[in-house]
Order: C-alpha cells, then structure tokens, then sequence
C-alpha cells in the first residue's frame, strides 16, 4: 500500500541544499565541484553535474550505514516497489545479484537457476561457492531465442533436489517474456525456501497494470532491477529489493558492504531517488506512451515484407507467460540477412543503435525516452532495408526449424572448483573427457552448452561442430574462434599446452 509523500526526492534535495549553501569542498573527489578538471570535459557534463559529485559526509548520508537522506530515499523506493526494504546499488544489477546471491546462500549450498542467467549470476555462485541445479528455459523456434521457465519445470526441480535453498528466475527475459511469478512463488514457497528474480530488465513493470506483473508483486523475496535500463536513472545504478522472511534485509546490507566501493557516486545514487519520484507521480502516463508507441511500431514492422516481431498473440505458450511490449525483437530471417548484419546497417547508414543482434533478431529497446520520430526514423529504415535486400528472400516457412539443446552436462567440480583449479588448453577434439574451466555457448539461442566444471562428452563435441557448421556463433571460450578450450589440469596430467 502506499503510504508515503512521492513528490519528495531527500537524496537529491539533500544534495541541492549542499550546493545551495556554496559549502568549500575541503573533501574527495579532487576535482571539487569541477574547478580542477579538464576543461573541455567539465563545459561538456556541465558543473551542476560536478557540484554534486559529492563524498560520503553527514549531510548527504553513507551508502553503508544510512541513517539520514538515502536511508529516506530507500525508504521511498521501498514503498514505491512493494518491497519491505529497498538498497541502493551503484555496481549495477551485476553487484546487486552478487550481493542477492551472498545474503541467501552459503558455501555448498544447491540453488536451481535457469540455464540462461546473466553471467554476474554465475560468477556470483562461483564466489560463494554455491552449487548450481540449472534448469532449461523454454526455447523459440522461429526466433531462435530462449524464453522464460515453466512452473512445471522448477516444480521437477525442487522434486529433485529437495535440499536446494533457492530458486532464481529471470524476470522478463532480455526479449521481453514474463514467467508465471506467482505459480513459481507459490510453489517455491512450499518448500519454504526464497524465490530470488533478476528482474534487471522490469524496473517498470509495477507502475501500470498491462504491463506483467512485478517480482515482488508476485511474492519473490529479493529482486534485483536495473532501474538504469528502462527507466529514468543513470547507467550503473540499480536496486535490490527485499520481502522480510525468508531472507534477511541486514545480511543483505552486510552483503552490500562487502561488496560496495566505499566512495559511491552521489550522482548516480541522486539518479536513482528522482527515477523513483519520476514514476510515482507521472510513470503510468509515460508507461501509457510508451506501449502505444510500441504496439503502433510492432503492428508497423510486421507489415514490412521480410521483418517479423512477435508479441502478446503468444502469451500463454509453454514459457511465454507474458510480456513486456517495450521490447521489440525484430525477426529478419525471412530477409535472408543476418541480425549482425542487420544491426551493422541500422547503425553504419542509418544512425540507429539497436540494443543487441544475434543470428535471426535485432532487440531494440524501447524506454519511456523514445520518441514517435525515433519509431518513424526505425521503420522508415527498415523499409528501406526491406526494399534493398527483398531479392534475398527465403520462404517464410523455413523461420520455423525447432532448436534442439543436447542434455546438460554432467557437473564434476562447482564452478568455483573449477575456476580455482589450474588449467590447460585442448584442442576442441582432444577435450572428450575432460572438465571445462570455460563456458561455451550457440548463438542463438545463447544458452550455455557448457559451464566451468562440467564434463565434455563428444555428443557435445559434434553438436558444437554441427552447429559451427550450419553457421550458428559459437563464443565463450579464450580462444574466440573456439577451436581450443581451457580444461581443469587434474592431479595426473602434465600438460604441454598450459
Ligand atoms: C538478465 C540480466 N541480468 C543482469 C544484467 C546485469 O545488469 P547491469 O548491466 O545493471 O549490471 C543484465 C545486463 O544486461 C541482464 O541482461
């Protein structure tokens, strides 16, 4: 319920009053208030920017101990995302699923996490030295792209790995796809253990009521969201919310603490409290502009002979629970070019950067900063493109070929084993048998075939090379034409290639 005053910003205003008092700055940073910085860069940000770029001092509060305006502008926020506690993150959603990830779980403990999570996740497990149960998100046959997890496939999880003390979900995927939340809660909780969401791309979704609905609204206990992606504060600046109960907001601060630089900017944390005042007092209106904005360019590339942009039609499909319309996948397999290429002549001819491209799909992102000239300028560009490469095109029926992802590898070691154990390179042929210390991964989908500490079995092998063959990427390892892969030096061998 909300309960507090939003027209407030106390981070922010805490700092206008700093500047306002033309208080000498006999403290870090050394530029103070950018008189000592470059000149060219200083008349470029402007000196409002440098005049807050302020250190941590009773009046504008510490990020680790907050007791006076970011403590409040928590607060607010708290209130503003159904959450009972809110912290401010400035590492991003990366620092704030290491933290989510040490505030829930010790040292050998099993957490199921989809296969697909952001790879902050896995480095975050491997620091702790948790123990990954994956499970596989649903895939798409047309695009290519990985989905969202069923409720039935966490539900198998949790039967067989009755011991795990976390569940992690992403949610909505990169491309836009919301998980059934509330099933997954209600069944994570069954099990009285803490429903844990990357939500690093729906710091939006509880300010309109078409949009999916919000992790915490759902029943998570701790949510991570990258405020800084769709709405209004600044890149690098994220939030970590908290339900009380199955998790513990002070093991989450001391987590923080742990992991926080001491000198935070205040540009960045200011960013995050008016962000928060943004949406509660115009969010549903601009979330309003944003979706019409939206539907009206999907409704527009679909119409363009060769480009394909799916929506809500399919919600309610195995892993499409919802959706998020902000995010437009634009399908150009059917064109008979690649998203690569279509990405390169968005933005070498046209000046438009879209957000990523795999094989099949260019995503762009749309944000309540886009404008109806922007979605103009896109699709008028796109026409184009159509128009020049409409010679190339293959039938529409060839977008439809079912990705089939090989078994999850057997786990050997966990994935902190394996980062700390000494290794060696193989030529990819040579590493039947062996450990990874690498992952691997086929775009698309982009879901890892295989993570540090799993074993290589020559199945894996001939998939990697039947999709090398077929054109699919292949990433992951050092080697970036991966031809060779890094692999756990077990007590045996002495390598040569080390
Ligand atoms: C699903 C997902 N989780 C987490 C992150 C990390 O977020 P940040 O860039 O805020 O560190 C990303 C970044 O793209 C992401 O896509």
């Amino acid at each position: 319920m909300i309960k507090l005053n939003h027209q407030n910003a106390p981070l922010f205003e805490a700092l206008l009053t700093y500047v306002n008092n033309e208080t000498i700055p006999f403290h870090v940073p050394g530029h103070k208030k950018g008189v000592g910085m470059d000149q060219q860069f200083r008349e470029f940000i402007g000196t409002n920017a440098m005049a807050i770029d302020v250190t941590v001092f009773e009046q504008v509060d510490s990020l680790h101990h907050p007791s006076g305006p970011i403590a409040e502008a928590q607060k607010l926020a708290a209130d503003a995302f159904h959450a009972d506690h809110t912290f401010f993150c400035v590492h991003g959603t990366s620092g704030a699923l290491h933290a989510m990830i040490l505030s829930v779980l010790r040292e050998g403990e099993k957490i199921i996490v989809p296969r697909n999570v952001h790879k902050s996740v896995t480095t975050g497990l491997a620091l702790i030295g948790a123990i990954p149960v994956y499970i596989q998100p649903e895939i798409d046959s047309m695009t290519g792209t990985a989905l969202n997890v069923t409720p039935e496939t966490i539900e198998k999880a949790l039967q067989e790995h009755p011991d795990a003390r976390g569940v992690f979900v992403i949610n909505p995927t990169y491309f836009g796809v919301a998980a059934d939340l509330e099933a997954i809660a209600t069944l994570v909780h069954e099990h009285d253990i803490p429903l844990m969401v990357d939500e690093a791309h729906g710091p939006h979704l509880s300010f309109h009521q078409d949009l999916p609905m919000s992790a915490m609204e759902a029943g998570a206990d701790i949510c991570a969201q990258s405020t800084h992606k769709i709405i209004g504060s600044l890149t690098q600046s994220s939030m970590l919310h908290v339900r009380e109960g199955r998790v513990d907001h002070r093991r989450v601060q001391a987590a923080l603490n742990l992991l926080h630089t001491t000198s935070p900017s205040y540009i960045l944390l200011a960013s995050l409290d008016v962000a928060r005042r943004q949406m509660m007092t115009e969010g549903f209106q601009l979330l309003e502009n944003i979706q019409s904005l939206s539907h009206q360019a999907r409704e527009r590339v679909n119409a363009i002979d060769g480009f394909r942009c799916f929506g809500s039609e399919n919600n309610g499909k195995p892993g499409f629970y919802g959706f998020d319309p902000a995010k437009l996948t634009i399908t150009c397999r059917d064109l008979g070019i690649s998203g690569h290429q279509l990405e390169g002549l968005l933005s070498r001819e046209y000046h438009i950067q879209p957000e990523l491209s795999d094989l099949y799909n260019v995503l762009c992102t749309l944000s309540i900063g886009n404008t109806q000239e922007q979605i103009d300028a896109l699709i008028n560009a796109l026409g184009s493109i159509s128009q020049s490469y409409r010679h190339n095109r293959i039938p529409s029926s060839s977008g439809t070929d079912i990705v089939i992802m090989p078994p999850i590898p057997t786990q050997k070691l966990s994935p902190r084993e394996a980062m700390h154990c000494d290794t060696f390179l193989l030529p990819l042929w040579e590493s039947i048998g062996k450990i990874s210390a690498e992952f691997l991964m086929v775009y698309p989908p982009g879901i890892p075939l295989l993570c540090p500490g799993e074993l290589i079995s020559e199945e894996l092998v001939l998939y990697i090379e039947t999709q090398r063959e077929a054109g699919l990427w292949i990433q992951g390892t050092e080697d970036p034409e991966v031809k060779h892969i890094r692999v756990v030096q077990t007590l045996e061998e002495e390598p040569d290639g080390k």
